[in-house]
């Protein structure tokens, strides 16, 4: 099990072209040390151009521009390890615009039930429930 590519499904869907979202399956070699978003950079490099997502920004876990869906949780993709053989579903973040497959829009609050979140200068920022100022918290989670 040591060589078994990873496996991916993934979100598709253009809002100005695409009459529904679909999913794509792709297969990734597995090396040490593999991250989800460099999985991405490789189907996008060597599988399927027409793939968006959100590539580096800080590549270490600050920035949270790398945020998606994965297995139904909010995950930073330049941090996230990969397993040989292992089989992920990877959507969008979830609550944001998308704006082309795995690439949302962050310019906007969504409510939680833990106040709302807002991506403000690369950081997702907590504004506390009673409408006070953010709280500059990262999001939780990530
Ligand atoms: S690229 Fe900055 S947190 Fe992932």
């Amino acid at each position: 099990m040591s060589d078994q590519p990873v496996l991916l499904r993934v979100f598709r869907y253009d809002p100005g072209v695409d009459p529904a979202p679909r999913y794509e399956r792709y297969q990734v070699p597995w090396r040490e040390g593999l991250l989800l978003l460099a999985a991405l950079k490789y189907v996008h490099d060597n599988l399927d151009e027409t793939l968006s997502f959100r590539d580096y920004c800080c590549g270490c876990s600050w920035c949270a521009s790398c945020l998606m869906t994965v297995d139904g949780k909010g995950v930073q993709t330049c941090s996230r390890p990969l397993k040989p053989g292992e089989s992920l579903l990877v959507e969008p973040l979830w609550g944001f615009p998308v704006i082309k497959d795995l690439a949302v829009d962050f310019g906007l609050s969504i409510p939680t039930s833990e106040g709302v979140f807002r991506k403000m200068e690369g950081t997702l920022i907590r504004k506390e429930k009673r409408g006070e100022a953010a709280a500059g918290r990262r999001f939780p989670g990530a």
